[in-house]
């Protein structure tokens, strides 16, 4: 088997002392080994040790195994042995390992589909938990990959679509529309995403193109909606006008890309990159509020105060 044959998990997502009902590997120089045989229980300190130097690249399951390790995750889920803050670490560790796979595949319409699940499981971990919202939003903010990106920007988009009163079937729609908010960027050189430092003029140009071809994508698969396209399409538009690519502004872009306009620029702007400071949440929203003025809805900005300090957030922010 090679490297595509497995798909990388955190360790905080496997429970010590239970038997496992998978094989778990481990990476070692650029070989994968079997370090835990399916029924065999990670042991409490072994457990402690590994954490520690698990820097989220290091663990791996099979792909034949990844149903049964969904299982795996859904019934911690539902265990009443777990604490909520426990599970919300779990749920986003699971998540974004899974997409981490799907954002890699080439196949969209898989992807999309395979997509629901998570979301699913997101809003029925936050019904039966209110509060989990800020101990998922406690744990964003660490990575800037896309995935991470889009999985943190559709966490605080669906806190912000509950807030504003959204239904079940909306805030379904909703946490699609945030996680392929950025499928344009698949077209988007690698060397322009990764740079380290500001993009020159041509690079900008390249992926102020992202929209344009996000909704190319989206478009070739048939039952997806129009806000999922909208959120897509119009997510870099601002409220006052003067935004990409179409430049329209207020009640002319969908309420879902006004959302999304809002809570990807938080998660930029509070997320640690390799060249800048990641702001405090209330540093970011203010500087939304005042510097970057008439750029968001103005009533979305007010709710998203109120999604995010109901809640506690991680110093490191
Ligand atoms: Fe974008
Ligand atoms: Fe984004």
């Amino acid at each position: 088997m090679d490297i595509k044959d497995y798909f990388r998990i955190r360790l905080t997502t496997i429970k010590s002392g239970d038997p496992t009902p998978f094989d778990l590997y481990i990476m070692i120089d650029g070989k994968i080994i079997n370090y835990l045989k399916k029924g065999d229980a990670l042991k409490e300190d072994r457990a402690s040790i590994l954490h520690f130097r698990d820097s989220g690249e290091s663990f791996f399951v099979s792909n034949d195994q990844k149903e049964i390790y969904r299982e795996y995750v859904k019934s911690m889920m539902n265990s009443s042995l777990i604490p909520n803050n426990q599970k919300a670490n779990i749920l986003r560790e699971s998540s974004i390992a899974i997409l981490e796979d799907l954002f890699e595949n080439p196949d969209v319409g898989m992807a999309l589909e395979a997509s629901k699940p998570i979301i699913h499981e997101l809003l029925q971990f936050m019904d039966v938990a209110p509060e989990s919202i800020g101990n998922l939003i406690s744990l964003s903010g660490h990575d800037f990959y896309t995935y991470n990106h889009s999985f943190d920007v559709s966490i605080y988009s669906l806190g912000l679509g509950q807030a504003l009163g959204f239904d079940r079937k909306m805030l379904e729609e909703l946490g699609i529309a945030s996680l392929f908010h950025d499928v344009g960027k698949r077209n988007v050189a690698l060397e322009i995403l990764c740079k380290k430092g500001p993009l020159d003029e041509a690079e900008w140009a390249q992926m102020r193109m992202h929209p344009q071809y996000g909704l190319k994508i989206l478009n070739e698969h048939p039952g997806l909606s129009d806000a999922v396209k909208a959120a897509c399409y119009e997510h870099h538009e601002s409220w006052s006008g003067g935004g990409y690519p179409q430049d329209i502004s207020g009640q002319e872009i969908h309420p879902f890309a006004r959302i999304v306009a809002l809570t990807d620029t938080y998660d930029a702007m509070t997320t640690q990159r390799s060249y800048n400071v990641p702001m405090r949440p209330t540093e970011a929203l203010n500087m939304m509020k005042n510097k970057l003025a008439g750029r968001y809805d103005p009533e979305m900005l007010r709710a998203m105060y109120s999604v995010l300090f109901k809640m506690e957030k991680k110093p490191t922010g």
